[in-house]
């Protein structure tokens, strides 16, 4: 088995493109953080053997950064658990304080992910997709197992933040009139 190697995506933009779109079904996803067009979009890749086989985008909105996108195709190989780490890493990185995702309500597989990886749900957005599908029509009505598909689950991770060097206090010594 070749060893995965993790890339920023702008260096390898066009194979991401062509690997977002196969996932998503286009170049852009409506979904509660925003309205998202790959190409406004950072990420990281996931390479074997020069192939894309794992993508994250993402977007900072204030002190968050949002994942967009989180896609592997080598399922249970540890890249989608990566990506995602090195993603908080470069939001740590950025002074972010909080990791954001949503996932459409048919998703156990990604909610049991998100989970394991010190996620908590933090907001059921009722409606969402409902929403959402007014504006992009191609948005499915039933997703995975046969469950309509209405509603977004968001999750969030607080970053720990570096903890502060564990310098004892420099003793003050008042100054001398003399
Ligand atoms: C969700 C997804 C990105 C996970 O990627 P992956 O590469 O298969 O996951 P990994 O191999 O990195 O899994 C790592 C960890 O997640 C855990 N995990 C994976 N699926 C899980 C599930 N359904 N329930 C509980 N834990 C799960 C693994 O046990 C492992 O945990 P551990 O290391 O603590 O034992 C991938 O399945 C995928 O592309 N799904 C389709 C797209 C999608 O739904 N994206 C998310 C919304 S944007």
């Amino acid at each position: 088995m070749a060893e995965i190697e993790y890339d920023a995506m702008g260096a390898h933009e066009a194979e991401a493109k062509a690997y977002f779109i196969e996932h998503w079904g286009s170049d852009s996803l409506i979904i509660s953080a925003g309205d998202y067009h790959f190409d406004d979009l950072n990420g990281l890749v996931a390479l074997e053997d020069g192939q894309v086989v794992g993508l994250l985008t993402y977007a900072v909105h204030g002190n968050a950064m949002a994942v967009v996108s989180l896609n592997s195709v080598r399922n249970g190989r540890g890249i989608g658990k990566e990506l995602l780490a090195l993603a908080e890493d470069m939001a740590r990185g950025l002074g972010e304080t909080k990791m954001m995702v949503s996932i459409m309500n048919d998703n156990m597989q990604a909610l049991g992910f998100f989970q394991r990886q010190g996620y908590r749900m933090a907001k059921i957005l009722r409606g969402s997709l409902d929403m959402a599908r007014q504006r992009k029509p191609e948005i499915p009505l039933v997703g995975m197992d046969d469950i309509p598909l209405h509603d977004e689950v968001l999750l969030s991770k607080v970053l720990p933040q570096d903890a502060p060097l564990d310098i004892p206090p420099v003793p003050v010594t008042p100054e001398s009139d003399d």
